[in-house]
């Protein structure tokens, strides 16, 4: 075994972390589900959300077979959506093309949606004991501080650069232990701000240490601003119920419910055009910002009372009037769900 795995792996038996959730009764579908959740979302965010996702879906089978409503509802504040809808799509190719059971082959695990080259790697090593290395952020921030590799990982020149130190440490043994002690380092101790390098394992020949140089790696990415675009979004209220949109399956927030968006019309118009009359009492909230990787999202919320002769019915089911006391009929994304937890306590001060 290489020099800098075996150091690793001794400082893993110690001090590596062996509770997670997705490490008691290890199968490749808990693992998978527990990678997609933690691609983008801290790991004490995930451990409930992984806990209420496998109860409700103990089994590819049986996540294959729910429906997408089902499974956007138990990812509801967890952001990025497209993990939901790709975990639940590829659970159902996997059924169709492999049986039920999850593929062991490198190519099978990356030809299905949401899975890139170092989730594959780390479900393969994690569940099966696979040799292949990952290289998620802060295993690249580990690499590039141990190397010295200059540059963003961003780039690809960079992430190439990086792979190849990854690949050249994975030992041949122990490799289930060697992915996660290399996480568990970079989430730890080689942390992206005040690293515990006193205590590092392999800080003996890390050369961004010896140069006192640590802060510099990996490279930033060049500097961009954000653009920030603004969305005027309706709480049609009545009777203690709010009129909701399903989102088209495209797009940010795919296949959630969301409150409608006045888009070019007025809010006479809007109401007009969806429920026949104008609202009886109309309340701007303060603006709402939501951030997203590539923008910023403004959204001005209006609240229209209507009165209870308004007879708009749901027409077909990309729309409904959603009981504020009932169960929600499906996901929501994070802004929406604050809106629509500040509409139940604002009627139920209005109804009670
Ligand atoms: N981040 C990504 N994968 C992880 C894992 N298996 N354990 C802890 N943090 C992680």
């Amino acid at each position: 075994m290489n020099e800098f795995a075996a150091r690793l792996l001794n400082w893993f038996d110690e001090h590596g972390r062996k509770d997670f959730p997705w490490q008691k009764n290890t199968t490749a579908y808990r693992v998978w589900v527990s990678e997609i959740m933690l691609q983008q979302t801290q790991v004490q965010t995930v451990i409930p959300y992984f806990d209420r996702f496998v109860e409700r879906f103990p089994t590819l089978e049986s996540l294959a077979s729910a429906s997408q409503d089902d499974v956007l509802s138990h990812w509801t504040g967890l952001g990025y959506y497209a993990r939901a809808r790709n975990l639940h799509k590829a659970a159902q190719r996997v059924l169709d093309m492999h049986g039920g059971q999850f593929p062991i082959s490198i190519d099978d695990v990356m030809a299905l949606p949401g899975i890139g080259r170092s989730t594959a790697g780390a479900v393969l090593s994690l569940a099966y004991g696979q040799r292949h290395a990952i290289l998620d952020g802060n295993v690249k921030r580990v690499f590039a501080r141990h190397r010295a590799l200059a540059g963003w990982p961003g780039k690809a020149s960079v992430a190439e650069t990086l792979w190849e130190a990854a690949e050249k440490n994975t030992p041949v043994s122990r490799v289930a232990d060697y992915t996660q002690a290399i996480m568990d380092l970079g989430a730890t101790l080689c942390t992206r701000s005040h690293p515990s390098c006193d205590r590092c394992p392999v800080a003996a020949d890390c050369i961004a240490l010896k140069t006192q140089s640590v802060d510099s790696y990996p490279g930033r990415k060049p500097k961009s601003v954000k653009p920030v675009r603004t969305t005027t979004m309706v709480l049609a209220s009545l009777g203690g119920q709010v009129y909701l949109e399903r989102r088209p399956e495209s797009g940010i927030w795919g296949g959630l419910w969301s409150l409608p968006e006045l888009g070019e019309r007025t809010l006479d118009d809007w109401c007009v055009d969806t429920f026949g009359n104008t609202g009886a009492e109309i309340l701007s909230w303060a603006i709402l910002r939501h951030s997203f990787s590539h923008f910023d999202l403004d959204i001005q919320p209006i609240l229209v009372r209507f009165k209870s002769h308004t007879s708009k019915v749901a027409e077909s089911d990309a729309e409904t009037w959603y009981r504020l006391d009932g169960v929600p009929p499906g996901g929501f994304s994070a802004p929406v769900k604050k809106l629509i937890d500040q509409l139940k306590k604002s009627e139920n001060v209005a109804y009670r």
